[in-house]
């Protein structure tokens, strides 16, 4: 049985996809839930549903009964619970008997010494956490995802253009559905125990060479500018953000502008047997929506 968590949220529901259409049985594929009035679409699939919430060590031990490989996508509850709720489903999972863990980690140069380590340290902690004890991991050092593109460069890319204060700094984005693929293989084939993979596309790019393949793509010349941080923060809370969702964002911004996430390295190619979508195909999909 294949257990994965955050069943609900994109990364999750893709990787269920990913492994039926790899021709995993529904009724070997496990979706961890915390709230059952979301559980109906994978009922109807056929997949098990499990109830539990990272926050509840009881809930994550009988959810995880018969449990062989543990998929564990990390949370998007508060940064300040996060490392504690991912130790509750590693210790529920050791006590159960799961016999292979594989945590999305985040792709950094250097997740301590990142500019917004408050942020991020809880991969690197749960990292940590994971090898210590013992169990067979593989990590999944995952890139920003490329899905985030226009809402990071402020949502209006037609009219206003990309607007971030990212400065040249580049991302090797990808796409949630090739992280999802990614994952489905390391889930169903061997060879990945007690292994780090860096999963993020070969090629990284700015957000002025974003604003070129954009261009490229719609034939009409898009610009790139950068707001200030403080105007950056100011149009998405008059987008309904929070101030703390959107300065968190504008974090994101500013480690890209210092070049934190140029990892040079990526392992995608090797776990897929082939090359994943080029960052342009995958804007020219997104946009012509
Ligand atoms: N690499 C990137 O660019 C990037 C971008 C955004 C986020 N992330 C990280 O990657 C994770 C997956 O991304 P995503 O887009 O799939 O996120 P998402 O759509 O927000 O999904 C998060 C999932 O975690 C579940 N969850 C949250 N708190 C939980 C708890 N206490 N107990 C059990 N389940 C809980 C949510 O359940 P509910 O449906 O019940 O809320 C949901 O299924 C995020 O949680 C975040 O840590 C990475």
């Amino acid at each position: 049985m294949i257990l994965i968590t955050g069943a609900t949220g994109n990364l999750g529901k893709a990787t269920i996809n990913s492994l039926l259409n790899k021709g995993i049985p529904a009724n070997n594929i496990a979706a961890l839930v915390r709230d059952e009035s979301k559980s109906d679409e994978f009922k109807s699939k056929g997949i098990q549903v499990r109830l539990g919430d990272y926050q509840n060590f009881e809930s994550l031990t009988s959810a995880f009964k018969d449990v062989d490989k543990l998929l564990l996508i990390s949370s998007s509850s508060e940064i300040v619970h996060r490392f504690e709720q991912h130790k509750n489903v590693i210790d529920a999972a050791k006590e159960t008997g799961v016999s292979h863990i594989v945590y999305t980690s985040f792709a950094m140069k250097d997740l301590r010494r990142s500019s917004m380590v408050e942020d991020v340290q809880y991969h690197a902690e749960t990292s940590d956490y994971l090898k210590q004890l013992a169990i067979p991991y593989t990590l999944m050092a995952n890139t920003m995802y490329a899905d985030m593109i226009p809402m990071l460069s402020g949502n209006n890319i037609l009219e206003v253009g990309v607007s971030i204060p990212a400065g040249e700094g580049k991302v090797p984005f990808l796409p949630i559905q090739e992280m999802a693929e990614a994952l489905a293989v390391v889930l169903t084939t061997a060879g990945h125990q007690d292994k780090e993979y860096v999963i993020a596309a070969d090629t990284a790019f700015s957000f002025a060479e974003i604003a070129e393949l954009i261009s490229d793509i719609l034939d009409k010349r898009v610009t790139y500018k950068q707001p200030e941080v403080d105007a950056y923060i100011a149009q998405f809370v008059q987008n309904g953000f929070s101030e703390e969702d959107a300065a968190y964002l504008a974090r994101y911004t500013q480690a890209i502008a210092k070049g934190e996430f140029g990892t040079n390295k990526s392992d995608v190619k090797d776990l897929l047997g082939r090359s994943p979508i080029s960052l342009k195909d995958f804007l020219g999909t997104i946009l012509s929506k």
